[in-house]
């Protein structure tokens, strides 16, 4: 690590300590606090998340760094300030809830802030990208997660951080989330050398679903097994916990969660009218050439029955076109 690298690290490591301790103790942050609360988030996970609040005022972050010896030049750099024009700098996470980023050897290298109030925008600020903090390199709460989801042998991989804090604090302690952007390889790399499954628990909505698509396609290119969990439009893991439970999280979410090709059939069946038989015909055509990638005879076997019943085609008639497309790829 860079000399410059450490003290990023330190000013991170004040700055988790102050604004934690603002929000628990100080006038400044009980609106933080409350806000929280409301979100049903408990006092707990405020310790093993050290969630804070930076308060509403321009210059108060560099004043508290500043008079512990760092420099202005420093801060902007690490992005805890952000410039203005040439002279001035201001707090760039002032009057948000803060949510320290932690790596994967749990050194906090950045912050997320959330906007008290909907309607705020942005209603997300991350750090900005750069030196120690690389969105597309880390996953959120990795460092906690990583001994259970070693025990558990999967992951569980939500779109916020807020998803991975509700779900923690009830007790489901092997999840992940990537900070707002897509999963990039690096991300799937690194969970496949952990995990044998990952369980995608992405937003019910089409933003959520898309995304699901887009990852799941990344996670089997570089090896990792996966189940797709299936979400109401208006749910996400946060808003389904909070309002169900986590027995109900778990049994109807988590553990009837899709095999990829069931989600890949549910996915692609938004795009075809199946009422319509040339739609019907390219649709069934669009599962078997993706059936035919698949190695296990027996997996083959049984979405080809899926379709027979389904469909009412002959079980012959699917097989031979499922083999015309495996004799293709050789
Ligand atoms: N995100 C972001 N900017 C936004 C919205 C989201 O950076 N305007 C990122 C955040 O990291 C967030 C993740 O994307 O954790 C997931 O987004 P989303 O599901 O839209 O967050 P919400 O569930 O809407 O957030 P909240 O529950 O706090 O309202
Ligand atoms: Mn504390
Ligand atoms: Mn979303
Ligand atoms: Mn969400
Ligand atoms: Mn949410």
């Amino acid at each position: 690590l860079s000399e410059e690298d450490q003290q990023v690290l330190t000013a991170n490591d004040w700055l988790m300590k102050l604004y934690h301790h603002l929000l628990k103790y100080t006038k400044d942050g009980k609106e933080g606090y409350q806000y929280l609360k409301d979100r049903g988030i408990s006092d707990e996970a405020l310790e093993d998340f050290q969630i804070g609040y930076a308060p509403n005022i321009k210059d108060f972050t560099l004043e508290f760094l500043t008079k512990k010896g760092f420099s202005k030049q420093l801060l902007v750099k690490n992005g805890i300030l952000s410039a203005q024009n040439d002279h001035d700098v201001i707090d760039r996470f002032r009057g948000r809830v803060i949510f320290p980023i932690r790596n994967a050897i749990g050194k906090t290298v950045g912050f997320v802030g959330r906007a008290l109030h909907d309607g705020v925008e942005p209603k997300y600020l991350n750090s900005p990208e750069g030196g120690l903090f690389q969105k597309s390199k880390i996953l959120f709460n990795f460092d906690l997660a990583k001994k259970h989801i070693r025990k558990e042998n999967e992951v569980i991989l939500f779109e916020g951080s807020v998803d991975v804090i509700s779900a923690y604090q009830n007790g489901l302690k092997n999840v992940v989330a990537t900070l707002g952007t897509a999963l990039t390889e690096s991300q799937a790399k690194l969970l496949n050398r952990y995990v044998e499954t990952v369980v995608l628990c992405y937003d019910g909505d089409d933003a959520g679903l898309n995304a699901a698509y887009k990852a799941s396609q990344l996670l089997r290119s570089v090896g990792c097994e996966i189940r797709i969990a299936k979400m109401d439009p208006s749910d996400d893991p946060d808003s389904f916990i909070r309002s169900n439970g986590m027995e109900a999280f778990q049994n109807r979410i988590i553990r009837t969660s899709d095999t990829y090709m069931t989600f890949y059939m549910r996915y692609f069946r938004r795009d075809y009218n199946l009422k319509v038989e040339g739609d019907r015909i390219a649709y069934i055509e669009k599962v078997l050439k993706e059936l035919s990638m698949i190695e296990s005879t027996l997996e083959r076997e049984y979405y080809v029955q899926e379709l027979h019943k389904e469909f009412n085609l002959s079980h012959e008639s699917l097989m031979t076109q499922l083999q015309s497309y495996r004799n293709n790829q050789q």
